[in-house]
């Protein structure tokens, strides 16, 4: 056990863009004595933050035993460690086990959430994910790698539900994450984005369908930091007659607002 004031902060570092990080990230990278970065993911500017004489390492190289040695000995010093993964730590993250590490010595920490990369896809594409009759329902998931699927969680399992899907950690399977997705619930012709480093000054955006993306993707020879996002939700040309939500509509009515020619009523979700 620690006895000390130490703290470490998890923190999210958003998709790469500076102006997305939160104001809260911003104010900790700032004051902390010691900043371990996920430099694969993060780039150096989000580090760029850090007040002088703060130590700035890069994690790439490291292991898990000598980035948790790292922030135990600042702890023990009484310094403040911020950790800064890329997106938002929750979505792979693996920041489980850092935490068990923590509580068995002790220390404290705190989760400071990030933008996820999904979301700032999203943005990048101009796309609500969760498109009112076409998909109320976003699977956030990738393909099974090293890392093995927990049963039902194979892609064609997911793809049976045929919603909104985001797929992390897979762009380097790309025929087979297709293969798999049109094996149940998605026809060659859904719409799929592939976005690559966004948040980056090299960001790139992809559009196409199942039929044909796996060959874009690799016409592009792209190979890593990207997602996959699927689903008519992503259909640049998605006809916003029949995907309107109820919640700004003039004549619905809910708990903040009456609308014309209805009774009250609706508990105020669109
Ligand atoms: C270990 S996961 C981390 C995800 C992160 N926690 C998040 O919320 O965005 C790494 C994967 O996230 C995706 N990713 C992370 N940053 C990205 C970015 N800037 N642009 C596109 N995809 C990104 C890629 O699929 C990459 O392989």
């Amino acid at each position: 056990m620690i006895d000390t004031k130490g703290k470490v902060y998890i923190v999210g570092g958003g998709p790469g863009d500076p102006e997305l990080l939160t104001l809260k990230a911003k104010r900790i990278i700032e004051s902390a004595d010691l900043v371990i970065f996920a430099d694969s993911l993060v780039p150096p500017e989000i580090v760029e933050f850090a007040k002088e004489g703060a130590q700035v390492i890069g994690s790439k190289e490291l292991n898990l035993n000598e980035i948790m040695e790292l922030e135990l000995s600042a702890v023990r010093e009484g310094k403040t460690v911020a950790r800064v993964q890329s997106g938002d730590p929750s979505i792979y993250g693996a920041i489980l086990e850092q935490m068990r590490i923590l509580d068995q010595e002790g220390v404290d920490f705190e989760i400071i959430p990030g933008v996820s990369a999904a979301f700032a896809a999203a943005a990048v594409l101009k796309s609500e994910l969760t498109v009112p009759e076409k998909s109320q329902t976003v699977i956030m998931t990738r393909m099974e790698g090293r890392v093995a699927m927990p049963e039902g969680e194979q892609l064609k399992d997911l793809a049976a539900h045929g919603c909104t899907m985001v797929i992390f950690l897979s762009i380097t399977r790309m025929t087979k994450v297709v293969r798999e997705l049109t094996s149940s619930g998605y026809t060659e012709d859904t719409p799929v984005a592939v976005v690559y480093r966004v948040g980056w000054p090299d960001e790139l955006v992809i559009r196409g369908t199942l039929k044909d993306i796996a060959n874009k993707v690799r016409a592009a020879k792209i190979t890593l930091q990207a997602l996959i996002i699927v689903g008519d939700a992503v259909d640049p040309g998605l006809d916003a007659a029949g995907a309107v939500s109820h919640l700004y509509s003039a004549d619905y009515t809910h708990r903040y607002r009456r609308g014309s020619g209805t009774q009250a009523s609706g508990n105020g979700k669109g």
